[in-house]
């Protein structure tokens, strides 16, 4: 069989590490799939800068759209971020020529999900995203595939590694809000704009992505209510220690009466439960099935390596020829998602 001839759009320290990775596991990757992966293609923004990976053999592209048209394609990986152009008009345009695409992206899919998964769905590509939500965590497989005959009443956690990685050294060590960003931003956690991370809007988008997922609504970031971390001081996080309490970053979706509730806000958990234990850059989503107790799942949720994990998967999965539904349904049996009143827990 011939090899899944892959095209990188994105070389920053998750594309790199994914090309990395793709070499070093070929055999691994060979074997799950019954046929080869290659990187034939990539474009990034700059062709100079040192990535310690080795691109001979590689055509360099000029740009994401003529990567995603490459007629020597068949998937499409994105990983250059951000819910508009040029990630936007490159997914489509490879999801148009029928060609498969994997993304680590979770504002594109928070925005235009939908619209991304119609085009897969006229066109036949894979359109595959575990690497959006919880990094390396395989939260978007548990609830697509995995609990595809299970009712889903609520989906919880920690969705943002950089928020969670603040709050734990603020409280820990008494840093600075400033001071424990920076680090993030240095370790590769953060979003290129950290504001998307501490203003809760990072969460907000994954929160969407698997409330979709859970309860088979089309995916709509409007529908959640978003506060996020930026005001809050070590003098508050040691206030809620004296009291028994952490303070966490939690995305919530849930089923209510009045429809599927989302929102994301710090919240005081007390230090006892599972959730307390969240430390750094772990995220942590816990899904409440019917009739079963709560499946909760760990893992590092952002980083270079995490990231890249998933993503590497996906593509093993579109070399194997599988083919999921984005959202686990046909989209004509998506429901409209409207923004529920908040209730009281
Ligand atoms: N900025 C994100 C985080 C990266 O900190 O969780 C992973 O999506």
């Amino acid at each position: 069989v011939a090899p899944l001839k892959v095209g990188i759009a994105g070389l920053g320290t998750v594309g790199a590490e994914v090309v990395r990775l793709i070499e070093a596991q070929a055999r691994v990757l060979a074997g799950r799939s019954g046929r080869g992966i290659r990187v034939v293609a990539v474009t990034a923004r700059s062709k100079a800068k040192k990535r310690g990976i080795d691109l001979r053999g590689v055509e360099w592209v000029r740009d994401p759209m003529a990567l995603a048209t490459h007629p020597g394609i068949d998937c499409f990986v994105e990983l250059m971020g951000g819910a508009g152009d040029p990630a936007l008009s490159a997914v489509e345009a490879a999801l148009s020529a029928g060609k498969s695409v994997v993304t680590a992206n979770k504002a594109l899919l928070a925005k235009h999900g939908l619209k991304l998964a119609k085009a897969a769905e006229k066109h036949g590509g894979a359109l595959n995203y575990e690497a959006a939500v919880g990094a390396a965590i395989p939260v978007i497989k548990t609830l697509r595939e995995g609990l595809a005959g299970t009712g889903i009443n609520r989906v919880y956690g920690i969705l943002n590694g950089t928020c969670n990685y603040i709050l734990t050294r603020m409280e820990q060590e008494g840093l600075s809000f400033a001071e424990c960003l920076a680090d993030a931003q240095r370790l590769g956690y953060a979003e290129a704009n950290p504001s998307f991370d501490v203003d809760g809007h990072d969460t907000a988008q994954k929160l969407a992505i698997l409330a979709s997922l859970a309860f088979g609504t089309k995916v709509a970031q409007s529908a959640v209510y978003v506060e996020g971390i930026s005001s809050i001081a070590p003098e508050d996080l040691r206030a809620a220690a004296d009291l028994g309490y952490r303070v966490k970053l939690l995305g919530v979706a849930v089923r209510t009466a009045k429809g599927i509730e989302q929102r994301v806000h710090p919240t005081m958990v007390p230090k006892s439960s599972s959730i307390a234990q969240v430390m750094g850059v772990t995220n942590a989503v816990t899904i409440d099935g019917e009739g079963i107790p709560p499946i909760t799942l760990v893992g590092p949720g952002a980083g270079g390596a995490a990231t890249a994990s998933a993503v590497v998967a996906d593509i093993a999965d579109v070399a194997r020829g599988i083919r999921a539904n984005p959202f686990g349904r046909p989209i004509s049996q998506l429901r409209d998602t409207k923004k529920a009143p908040m209730e009281r827990h």
